[in-house]
């Protein structure tokens, strides 16, 4: 996921690009043509991509981190084995998207860089802690949910590597929604000790997984852009009410409550209404001051150290076989 929430662009001065190219690249926008690597593109599309994509693999990479935590815990060998896979279909996410930016020039030891140096943005979801087992279920239920919701339209995102990725992502992201619902079920229908895991998870992921959607969109003066350029479909408020409208009949099958005494059926406009979201929290949390911040970013810096020996043996190892390569050409010559 997890990125529209941070989305911000740069609107550079479209005066100072080229008119016919600018006039020919909305046009192509505008006809759902794909924007390719060596087309010609205005800088700031370019910008906003590489931002919004490289935020998105972050997520990815740091979201592995509160489910990992769980993989040596799972109550059953299937559960492992699931978990397991989940997990590292996120690590693939992160290295398709890695790959998605790499198209618009962006060295990934660049992105590896900004986030390591905490320069760059992920999705605020993953500072929370996963204190029980039902969390696992939470979050493919709901985190993995919103993913969802936000990431179909990008599918359609007028840049194609962008575009590309996000396909097989999405069938990837759905099947962890299944899991984490069938995690929540077996447990509702367990003990009344599992229920209550499940409801004490519902109460601390259902707020977070709203916030995922980002700021409402009245407060968001960026969005313009983005919408022209064909990256965004619909707004944030909008992507949030679907994800409400299809995920509260999801829990009231479960036999659980949501945590918001103003959630209420309007049956006038056939939507969900729900209480205020705490805005000031989901601030603190993606500035760096939510619960488990801190300890991600040692976590990533730690295994990102641990890993330098690999990297550097693998690339003295492509160095070698380049060298005898090039050697066997000479004596062939
Ligand atoms: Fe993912
Ligand atoms: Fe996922």
């Amino acid at each position: 996921m997890y990125t529209q929430g941070l989305n911000s662009n740069d609107s550079a001065p479209a005066a100072a690009e080229d008119a016919g190219k600018l006039a020919r690249f909305q046009a192509k926008c505008d006809a759902e043509d794909k924007i390719e690597p060596n087309d010609w593109m205005p800088g700031a599309y370019r910008k906003t991509l590489v931002r919004q994509i490289s935020q998105h693999a972050h997520s990815e990479i740091i979201g592995m981190q509160p489910e990992g935590n769980w993989i040596t815990r799972a109550p059953s060998l299937r559960r492992k084995a699931g978990l397991l896979a989940k997990v590292q279909d996120e690590a693939g996410h992160g290295l398709y998207l890695y790959s998605a930016a790499e198209t618009l020039g962006i060295a990934r030891e660049e992105m590896y860089e900004q986030l390591l140096s905490g320069k760059a943005k992920y999705s605020s979801i993953f500072n929370y802690p996963t204190l029980s087992w039902a969390d696992i279920g939470a979050i493919g239920w709901l985190v993995d949910g919103a993913a969802i919701m936000n990431q179909i339209p990008l599918c359609r995102c007028s840049y194609g590597p962008y575009a590309r990725a996000m396909i097989r992502i999405c069938k990837e992201e759905s099947f962890h929604q299944r899991q984490g619902y069938e995690i929540m079920l077996t447990l509702c229908r367990g003990t009344a000790g599992q229920k209550e895991m499940a409801q004490d998870a519902l109460n601390r992921w259902w707020w977070q997984s709203l916030m995922m959607f980002g700021p409402s969109d009245k407060d968001s003066i960026h969005s313009a852009d983005s919408f022209r350029w064909k990256i965004k479909r619909f707004s944030n408020d909008d992507l949030r009410q679907r994800f409400i409208d299809a995920t509260v009949p999801q829990g009231h099958y479960l036999g659980l409550t949501f945590p918001d005494p103003k959630l209420r059926f309007d049956a006038a406009t056939g939507h969900w209404q729900h209480g205020e979201i705490d805005w000031s929290e989901f601030k603190r949390v993606l500035s760096g001051d939510g619960p488990m911040n801190q300890e991600r970013m040692a976590h990533r810096r730690r295994t990102e150290a641990d890993g330098a020996w690999v990297r550097e043996a693998a690339l003295a190892h492509a160095e070698k076989r380049r060298q005898r390569a090039a050697a066997a050409r000479q004596a062939a010559e």
